[in-house]
């Protein structure tokens, strides 16, 4: 059965990364799970966010990494986003966390350390995950494929995405000898013939992101895809028919 994730949240209505886009996936959608991005404060919290940068989301400016945690929380984040919301702020991880408790969703949680590694991240992660216990509802994926095997090394059982954005060829062979459970590829790619059976072969699942349209999201379905990664959850289910 194909599943879907709400890329960023419910992000084609709501402002991405933010509890309000969250909640709005269980409230509103037929989604399986929630794609979400994760960076570290300059005092060590694990904050969700997509850019390294403020200036895009939010009233703030310069690098995420260079704020702690209480100057982050005085900025408003959506600041991109049309339309009259309640107030968000960065989320942490931790607050995330405790909602997601009161929910089946699985997410999948992208490590962003391809611009800052972050050291520490990933052992702060499993940390956490161990903590709320939730082992069973959280995937891992990150571009940068060394934050995987460091994962891999801390959780063995951690089920892991390996995020890429090009043509790559033997796909299946090398997803499987780092012992990754999906590759998490840009959309174009998936639809490439072969790929998905190549993967399937090694025992290893596909995601696509970020298919935003049902013409799209159908090919993909056709061309073997296991995870739709997208903005329009809604969309994708009515796809799906569910
Ligand atoms: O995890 C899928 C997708 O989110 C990867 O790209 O830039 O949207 O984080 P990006
Ligand atoms: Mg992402």
């Amino acid at each position: 059965m194909v599943q879907i994730f709400a890329h960023r949240g419910f992000s084609g209505y709501y402002p991405e990364n933010t509890m309000l886009a969250f909640q709005k996936v269980a409230e509103e959608t037929a989604a399986n799970g929630i794609e979400l991005d994760i960076q570290l404060t300059k005092d060590g919290e694990i904050v969700i966010m997509h850019d390294e940068k403020l200036d895009r989301t939010t009233n703030g400016s310069g690098w995420l990494k260079d704020y702690t945690l209480e100057e982050l929380k005085t900025l408003s984040v959506g600041v991109n986003v049309k339309g009259f919301f309640p107030r968000q702020t960065i989320p942490t991880l931790r607050e995330y966390f405790t909602w997601l408790k009161t929910t089946n969703l699985i997410t999948n949680i992208e490590l962003k350390t391809s611009v800052f590694e972050y050291e520490g991240i990933e052992e702060k992660l499993i940390g956490m995950v161990k903590e709320f216990g939730l082992e069973e509802q959280i995937w891992y994926s990150s571009f940068n494929h060394y934050t995987i095997a460091k994962i891999k090394k801390l959780m063995p059982e951690a089920k892991c995405g390996l995020l890429m954005d090009t043509w790559l060829m033997n796909v299946g062979a090398y997803a499987a000898s780092q012992g990754a459970a999906t590759i998490n590829a840009c959309s174009f790619f998936c639809c490439k013939e072969g790929v998905a059976a190549d993967l399937h072969a090694h025992n290893v699942g596909l995601q696509a992101w970020t298919p935003n349209d049902a013409e799209l999201m159908q090919e993909l379905i056709d061309a073997g895809v296991d995870v739709l990664i997208t903005n329009y959850p809604d969309i994708a289910a009515k796809v799906l028919d569910r």
